[in-house]
């Protein structure tokens, strides 16, 4: 693996950094506050062309390979990873999916106005019973022969008001298991879909998560996805790229929290010098930025990989379970550097320590990790 950045990689990267300081720290703390989802930065966002910055110009994408993804992800969710995972759920499960498995009807119709940043995309799989068990889908898409009927509930929607398009998985024919499963798009405001409650959350409190209801929506034949019964493979594909998105939203929590921590530990003094001369400071430190470094390795060989078009289920399984346990240790431990002020919401490490939390959950439990990562061993 080539780990050295090319000049176009730094220049993504400085430009990821200079949008969060500026556009996104500025009213993070509010927004977390009082839950709310951050519109207008979502389209500045897209104006850099960050909501599909891995989707081919031809449909409207910025055409940027999935090392730059990771750069600017990092960036984000060192500020604001609400923010983040809105940009990591349109750019990898929706656009991608999209633009790897969606006909060229839908391309034009669907992908090109989410990889522009016009609209957001949102993804629908988990269930209020299927969660880590995603083949146990109850909702159901009856086949009517121009069109499927729609009826079921999803849990845990990211973008669920936020978004147009939903990409939904939904059981067609339960007596073929994980090959009776399609994947459907299904767009706001049609008959029979609504919207339900927000989830009030522990983290990423400006991202908004719902629940959506879908009581004998039409889906016309053509919104299905891929062949019938891909709907499962299609989920399976998609989230393996997701991960890279989680890894690296992950590894920006943590290298948020280090850096906020470092400035901190050199300003405070106690007994005399800054924190930062006590040893029991310093060797936190060190550790962080040694799991940090070695969370954003595992996150660029993952990426790496998928850009070579090799396999990368594991890579990112791996990248994604290791990043979030660093973005977990790293935020307890810089709320710990802080002290009564890292308890406050003024330093923002309190929220990073939140945010932390759903990246061991989300797109998969470390647990789904583990098992994705030990079936690619033991295979
Ligand atoms: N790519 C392509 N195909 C895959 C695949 C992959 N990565 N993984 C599995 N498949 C295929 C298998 O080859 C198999 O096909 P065949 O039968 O033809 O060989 C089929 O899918 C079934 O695979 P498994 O037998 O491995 O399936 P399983 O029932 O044992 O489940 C699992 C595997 C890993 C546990 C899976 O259910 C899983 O990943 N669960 C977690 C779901 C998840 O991540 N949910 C997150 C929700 S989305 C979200 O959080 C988004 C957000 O809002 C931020």
């Amino acid at each position: 693996m080539n780990i050295q950045l090319s000049e176009e990689h730094k220049m993504i990267q400085q430009a990821a950094r200079d949008f969060a300081r500026n556009e996104l720290l500025p009213g993070v703390i509010e927004r977390d506050e009082t839950q709310t989802f951050p519109k207008e930065q979502i389209k500045k966002l897209s104006e850099l062309g960050f909501m599909g910055m891995m989707v081919n110009p031809k449909y409207g994408g910025a055409g940027m390979d999935t090392i730059s993804y990771v750069l600017a992800m990092e960036e984000i969710s060192k500020i604001d990873a609400s923010v983040s995972v809105c940009m990591s759920v349109n750019n990898s499960l929706v656009c991608w999916g999209l633009e790897t498995y969606g006909s060229e009807a839908q391309k034009q119709k669907y992908l090109v106005p989410l990889a522009k940043g016009e609209k957001i995309g949102a993804f629908c799989l988990s269930e209020p019973e299927a969660g880590s068990d995603a083949t146990s889908q109850s909702t159901t898409a009856i086949d009517k022969g121009d069109y499927y009927l729609l009826n079921g509930t999803k849990n845990w929607i990211t973008n669920g008001s936020s978004a147009s398009t939903y990409l939904v998985i939904a059981q067609t024919d339960v007596s073929k298991g994980h090959r009776g499963i399609n994947a459907f798009i299904v767009e706001k405001g049609w008959e029979g879909f609504v919207v339900g409650k927000k989830e009030n959350k522990l983290g990423i409190r400006g991202s908004d998560t719902h629940s959506l209801m879908f009581t004998d929506v039409k889906v016309p034949k053509e919104n299905r996805i891929g062949e019938d019964g891909f709907g499962f493979k299609f989920a399976m594909s998609t989230l393996s790229g997701g991960r890279i998105g989680i890894a690296s939203q992950a590894l920006g929590i943590a290298s948020g929290a280090f850096e906020l921590s470092t400035q901190y530990a050199k300003e405070r003094k106690a007994f005399g010098k800054p924190i930062s001369d006590h040893q029991a400071i310093a060797f936190k430190l060190a550790d962080m930025a040694t799991q940090i470094n070695a969370a954003r390795l595992l996150c660029l060989k993952a990426a790496w990989l998928k850009d070579q078009h090799g396999d990368y289920t594991e890579a990112g399984a791996m990248a994604k379970l290791f990043s979030s346990k660093v973005a977990m240790d790293t935020t307890i431990e810089a709320v710990q550097i802080h002290g009564g002020y890292g308890f406050v919401k003024e330093y923002h490490v309190e929220r990073l320590m939140r945010d932390a939390k759903i990246t061991q959950i989300y797109e998969g439990t470390s647990e789904i990790q583990k098992l994705v990562i030990s079936r690619g061993i033991l295979k």
